[in-house]
C-alpha cells in the first residue's frame, strides 16, 4: 500500500478470538462490509443470522436485544432512540386511517399527545378509557379498535389497574394490547405471563419499555424497546422500525448493557426507599393523599398485591402526594424549590431523586373520583440514603407555614 491514509483504512483487523470478558464488546458501524456482491444480495436485513447495515443491528445491539427479551420474557426485541419512539413505532405500525386506538386516561402524556396530534391528523381516532374500570375498557372497544394501550401503574397518579382482566378482555375481543412496562421494568411482574396457570399463557402482545429509566439507570441515556412473542407481529413492527430509521448507537447500547446486571438491585433499593418515604408522607398532616400502589389505600392496591406480591413484592421508586387546597399552587411550587436533594427535572430511574409538580386537571378528562382535590407532586426516588431524603422532604415543609 502506497499511501498511509489508504493503509490506515485497510489495516487488517481480526476481532480477538478466545477473549472472554464479563462485558460484551462495543461494535460501532453504519457500514457493514460484505465479502462479495453475491453475499450482499443474499443477506436479508430481516434475518439476524447476518449483518447488513448498522441501523439494522450490530453484535452490540443484538446482545442487548437478547438480554431484554430475557428480562421481560419475550422472544423478539426492537431498540429505538427513546421510550416515546418505541410507543410511536407501535402506533404507526398497527394503525391505519379509519382505525381507533384506546388509551388509559392516566397514560404517559406524550402517548396521548401523539394520538391527539399525528394520529388524529391521519384519520386515526382515539378514545380514553377509565384505567380502573375494565368494563369501561370493554364498552369502549368497537369494530374499528385495533390497538389497546395499557399502563401499570399509571403515569403520575400511579393507580394500579386490573391488568389481567384487561388483557383477558382484549384477547376475548381479538384486539392487540400493548403495555407501557416502564414502571414494572420486567421485575415487578412478567408481562407475557400475567396468569401463568392459564394455557395458553395470558399476557400482553407487546411490551414497550423506556430503557431511559431503570435499565439505563444513570439519567444519561435515551432508549426504548418493543418486545413481543409473536414473530409475525414482531415483523410488522420491525418493518416500520426500518422504514422510520429508528436504530440506536452502540455506545448507548453498551451503557444499557453495562447497567443491566445491577438493575434488580437498584430497582429494589429505589422501591424500599420510596415505600419508606411514602409511608412517612402519609403520617404528615400537610398531605391530603399519598399515591403508591403498595400503600393499602392507594387506588388499585389489591391488583398490585395480586400481581406483584411475589418475591420481595416489587414496585418502582415513584410516589406522588396531593397537597390539599388550603395550599396555593405558588406554595406547592415553593415547596419543590426548597427541596435540595430532590432536583426539579423530568424522567426517573436514575441515582438522583427528582420532583415535579403537575397540573393534573389539564392532563385528565375530569378529576379522578379516587383522588383528593389539590395539587399533585410526583417524586422519583433515587439511590441516596432514605434518611437524607426524608430530612429533605421534612425541611422543605417549613415553606408552607404562615
Ligand atoms: C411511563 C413512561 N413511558 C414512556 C416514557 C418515555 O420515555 P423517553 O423519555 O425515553 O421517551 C416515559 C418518560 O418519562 C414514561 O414515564
Amino acid at each position: 500500500m502506497s499511501e498511509v491514509s489508504t493503509a490506515l483504512i485497510h489495516h487488517p483487523y481480526t476481532p480477538p478470538a478466545g477473549f472472554a470478558a464479563p462485558q460484551a464488546g462495543v461494535f460501532k458501524a453504519s457500514t457493514v462490509i460484505f465479502p462479495n456482491v453475491a453475499a450482499m444480495r443474499n443477506f436479508d436485513w430481516k434475518d439476524k443470522t447476518a449483518y447488513t447495515y448498522g441501523l439494522h443491528g450490530t453484535p452490540t445491539t443484538y446482545t442487548l436485544e437478547e438480554r431484554l427479551c430475557t428480562l421481560e420474557g419475550g422472544l423478539q426485541c426492537l431498540l429505538l432512540p427513546s421510550g416515546l419512539a418505541a410507543i410511536a413505532n407501535v402506533a404507526l405500525s398497527l394503525l391505519c386511517t379509519g382505525d381507533e386506538v384506546l388509551i388509559p386516561d392516566n397514560a404517559y402524556g406524550p402517548n396521548k399527545a401523539l394520538a391527539e396530534g399525528e394520529l388524529k391528523a391521519w384519520g386515526i381516532d382515539h378514545r380514553y378509557y377509565d384505567p380502573m374500570d375494565p368494563q369501561d375498557l370493554a364498552a369502549s372497544i368497537g369494530e374499528r379498535t385495533r390497538l389497546v394501550w395499557l399502563e401499570a401503574a399509571g403515569s403520575v397518579t400511579l393507580e394500579f389497574p386490573d391488568l389481567c382482566e384487561m388483557v383477558r378482555i382484549c384477547k376475548a375481543r381479538g384486539v392487540t394490547c400493548a403495555l407501557d412496562n416502564t414502571w414494572g421494568a420486567g421485575l415487578a411482574f412478567a408481562p407475557f405471563d400475567l396468569l401463568p396457570a392459564v394455557k395458553p399463557a395470558l399476557g400482553v402482545d407487546i411490551s414497550v419499555h423506556a430503557l431511559t429509566k431503570y435499565p439505563s439507570g444513570g439519567g444519561d441515556v435515551l432508549m426504548g424497546s418493543v418486545i413481543t412473542r409473536d414473530p409475525s407481529l414482531h415483523m410488522k413492527l420491525k418493518l416500520t422500525h426500518m422504514r422510520l430509521g429508528s436504530g440506536v448507537g452502540a455506545n448507548d447500547a453498551e451503557a444499557v448493557l453495562r447497567a443491566l446486571p445491577s438493575l434488580a438491585l437498584r430497582y429494589r433499593a429505589h422501591d424500599e426507599a420510596a415505600r419508606a418515604l411514602a409511608a412517612w408522607c402519609q403520617s404528615r398532616p400537610e398531605f391530603a393523599q399519598v399515591l403508591h400502589p403498595a400503600l393499602p389505600d392507594s387506588p388499585g392496591h389489591a391488583h398490585w398485591r395480586a400481581l406483584c406480591q411475589t418475591g420481595f413484592g416489587a414496585a418502582a421508586g415513584l410516589f406522588s402526594v396531593i397537597f390539599p387546597l388550603r395550599y396555593s399552587r405558588a406554595q406547592v411550587d415553593a415547596y419543590c424549590d426548597r427541596l435540595s436533594l430532590f432536583k426539579i427535572g423530568y424522567s426517573w430511574g436514575g441515582p438522583m431523586s427528582l420532583v415535579v409538580p403537575y397540573d393534573l386537571a389539564s392532563m385528565r378528562r375530569s378529576w379522578p373520583r379516587h383522588l383528593q382535590p389539590g395539587t399533585l407532586v410526583r417524586f422519583s426516588v433515587g439511590l441516596e440514603a432514605a434518611s437524607d431524603l426524608q430530612a429533605d422532604l421534612e425541611q422543605a415543609l417549613r415553606v408552607l407555614v404562615g
